[in-house]
This record gives structure tokens, C-alpha cells and sequence, in this order.
């Protein structure tokens, strides 16, 4: 086998969702989009299901629409649970965004084991998890531990092992909260060995799985999970700033107070009594009035996930990112890049991390000059995602080679950092 062109082409041949791809909105074919980790295309049935829902729903149905609106983060929620969650009917709810979701659960859950006082978390995780936690920390006078995970000396690729999980839990937790895969590194985590840790000493655990939903099979049901978060708009598709989404297992769900309670959450909503008394089930985690523009864009990707199905999809996203590595070993290792990503393709999602010493003006090369799209993460990581439902394999081999040309030949010195704070 030869490293060229016609062998990626030969890939896509091969590749049983290559169709999907004719689904989604190119506009501009010569670029290489590898970026679907981080905001996802625009499917071509969205734009039209917008568009509909603006003028013939809104437009034409004006306030008589709640009729079938008003339970749209539940049916979306379910939609979501079954395409994406391995979750059954009753337990997520599409809404608000990942932090405010994060927040929510992290308090109920801590509210839910009064005596104890730590919470743990890791130093790899992603800012917004970590900075909500400090603040219910200090509100609440609890201790936040961090597990040193950023020191390749306590953890590989940042990867919590159990044993490591171990050392760091005891009767004093509350909760832990983790990514099902790093945000950074790509790594995939063990959930359900994780979480079980967490529960012989009676800890809930919360699930960040927003670089998992979308890009492996999650069965939340199957593996045990108590607590999960998530977006939507990374490789589900549903767009920038489109609603996040929560799960509370079914067994977990009535012992939990979410900290807001809105008249979304009250039992007989529209009695609009002087009381609060928290609807059963995970409608008691409802704050208020769903986005309804969001989730019609939501329940829109789900219809193309739902036709491919989440084992295909996983099993795109480890034949993609293994077809990356290849071409990382033959072209960028030469040039000093270094693998911050599982080899692994089960201890993985979509996306690699590939590092280099002069990541940050690389990563902007790529971008001005080359029309490749990745993104850089502080302080010398390059993102690189296959979205299996869109990113083909000539795409992928196209822009490794112009990262490959823009490093061999030095040309990446010559892009100029403009105004953005957007990396
Ligand atoms: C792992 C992870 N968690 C949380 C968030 C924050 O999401 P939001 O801004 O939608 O709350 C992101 C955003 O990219 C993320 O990657």
C-alpha cells in the first residue's frame, strides 16, 4: 500500500457512510474541515427544518404552538437518549448548556450526600467544569481535590485508571465529576469502572461527555451512569450555541433537588400555584421556556444519526483517526510533531492531539494559509477530528499533506496573528 491520494480515495470507496457526507452543506469544497470536534456542519435537512419551524410554526401558529412545543426538552431529550446516550425514555432532557446543566446536577448531587465534604476532579478537565466546582466549593465550604493528571509521570495522555480514581476517593466524597474523553488528549476513559469506584464509597460521579456524544457508542444505561452532561453542537451537529443536554438515571432521579426551581419543574405547571412541588421524574430538572429553534435543529441531526447509527459512526471515527496516525508516523513525527493521543483506537473518540514546540503558529498556518481548520489548545496542542458522518478520507489526506508542506518547508512562519481570542 502506497501513502497517496488513490489510497484515500480507495478508503472512501469502502467507507459505508460515505453518503452521509452528501447530507451536510460544503461550502467550500477545497477547504479541509477537521474541526468537527468543536463546532460541527451544518446538516442541509437543518437549514430547511429551521426554516420551516421560523415561518410556518412561529410565523403561522404564534402563541398556539406551546401546545406541542412546551414538551420539547423531554422529546428531544428521549430522541437524543436513544440516538446518541444508550439512555431509555425519562432520562435526559435537551436544554440550557453544558455548564448551567453541570452546575445543576453537581449540586443536586452533593445536596444528595449531606456529611461530606470533598469533590473531586481532575486537572485535565475542562475549564468550565473546573471553575464551577471551585465556586460550589467555596460556597459550600467544601474541599476541591484535583488529581494531578497534566504530569505524565501520574497519568498517561491524562487517562484516569481506576487505581489512580482509587487513591483519590474515600466516605468523605461527595462527587466526582470526568470526562468520557479528554478534552485535550482525546483519551477515552473506563465509565463504567470509573463510576463503580465512585459508588463503593457511596460517590456520584458526572459525566462530562461532551467530546464522547456523537463520536462513540455511549450505553449509559447498560454501563451504570448516574449523572452525564454534554453539548450538541460538536458531532451531533446541531449548531453553534444549540441547546446542551442532561441524564439522571431513572433510579437516581426522584432523590435529587435540582438547586433552580423553576415553574418548568413544578408538578401542575399551568395551576401556577403558591407553592413549589417538583414534577416527578427527570421533568423536576427543567428550569423554564425550552429554546424551540434550538432543539428543532437538534432533533433534525438526530434524524441522520439515527439512519447511520452510533456503531458505525464510533467505528468511522477509530478507521479515521487510525488512517491520521498513519500519516502522522510517515510525514509529521519526521518533523518533530509528538502523538498526545491514545494509539489505541478503544481508548479514543474523534479527535488526536498532536503536539509541537511551534504548535500555536502552526495551528494559525494552517488556517490562513492552507485552508485547513484544526484547533490549538495552550500550551502546544493541535486538534485534529474526523466526524465520521461528514469528514471523508481524501479530506483527512489532504490536510495532513499541506500541514506536512507547511512545516517542511518553513512557510507556516509567515502567517500573521490578527484579531481573534478564538483558538
Ligand atoms: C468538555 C467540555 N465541557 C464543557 C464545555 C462548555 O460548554 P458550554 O459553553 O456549552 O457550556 C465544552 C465546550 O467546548 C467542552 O468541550
Amino acid at each position: 500500500m502506497t501513502l497517496d491520494i488513490e489510497y484515500a480515495r480507495s478508503l472512501d470507496r469502502a467507507d459505508p457512510l460515505a453518503g452521509f457526507r452528501d447530507q451536510f452543506v460544503i461550502a467550500d469544497p477545497d477547504m479541509c474541515y477537521l474541526d468537527g470536534n468543536s463546532l460541527g456542519r451544518l446538516p442541509k435537512a437543518t437549514a430547511e427544518a429551521v426554516q420551516k419551524m421560523t415561518v410556518e410554526e412561529w410565523g403561522g401558529e404564534l402563541v398556539t404552538g406551546w401546545s406541542h412545543w412546551i414538551d420539547m426538552a423531554q422529546t428531544v431529550g428521549d430522541r437524543l437518549g436513544s440516538a446518541v446516550l444508550g439512555a431509555r425514555p425519562g432520562q435526559v432532557l435537551a436544554t440550557d448548556t453544558t455548564s448551567v446543566n453541570m452546575y445543576r446536577l453537581a449540586l443536586a448531587a452533593i445536596k444528595d450526600r449531606p456529611g461530606r465534604s470533598t469533590i473531586v476532579v481532575d486537572e485535565a478537565n475542562f475549564p468550565t467544569d473546573r471553575y464551577i466546582l471551585q465556586g460550589i466549593a467555596a460556597d459550600l465550604g467544601m474541599d476541591l481535590v484535583t488529581i494531578p493528571n497534566e504530569d505524565p509521570s501520574v497519568a498517561e495522555f491524562e487517562c484516569i485508571t481506576p487505581d489512580l480514581l482509587a487513591e483519590y476517593v474515600n466516605d468523605d466524597v461527595a462527587l466526582v465529576c470526568l470526562q468520557v474523553i479528554n478534552y485535550r488528549s482525546g483519551a477515552r476513559q473506563d465509565v463504567p469502572a470509573l463510576t463503580e469506584v465512585a459508588r463503593s464509597h457511596g460517590a456520584y460521579v458526572l459525566w462530562d461527555a461532551s467530546h464522547a456524544v456523537g463520536s462513540i457508542d455511549l450505553q449509559f444505561d447498560e454501563w451504570g451512569v448516574d449523572l452525564a452532561i454534554g453539548c450538541t453542537y460538536k458531532y451531533c451537529n446541531g449548531g453553534p450555541g444549540a441547546p446542551g443536554w442532561l441524564y439522571v438515571n431513572a433510579n437516581a432521579s426522584n432523590d435529587l433537588q435540582a438547586p433552580i426551581q423553576g415553574w418548568f419543574a413544578q408538578r401542575d405547571q399551568f395551576v401556577m400555584g403558591p407553592k413549589f412541588e417538583r414534577a416527578p421524574g427527570i421533568r423536576g430538572f427543567q428550569i423554564a421556556t425550552p429554546p424551540i429553534l434550538g432543539l428543532t435543529s437538534v432533533a433534525s441531526s438526530m434524524s441522520i444519526i439515527e439512519g447511520a447509527g452510533m456503531a458505525a459512526i464510533e467505528a468511522k471515527a477509530a478507521a479515521g483517526t487510525d488512517f491520521m496516525i498513519e500519516l502522522f508516523d510517515a510525514w509529521l513525527a519526521p518533523l518533530g510533531f509528538g502523538l498526545q493521543t491514545p494509539r489505541e483506537a478503544k481508548m479514543r473518540g474523534g479527535h488526536l492531539s498532536i503536539t509541537h514546540d511551534d504548535a500555536a503558529q502552526i495551528a494559525l498556518a494552517m488556517r490562513q494559509l492552507a485552508n485547513v481548520i484544526p484547533d490549538f489548545r495552550k500550551p502546544n496542542t493541535i486538534r485534529v477530528a474526523v466526524a465520521p458522518l461528514y469528514t471523508s478520507y481524501e479530506e483527512i489526506f489532504i490536510g495532513f499533506q499541506r500541514l506536512r508542506d507547511l512545516v517542511a518547508t518553513g512557510d507556516f512562519q509567515s502567517a500573521v496573528l490578527r484579531e481573534s481570542a478564538v483558538t
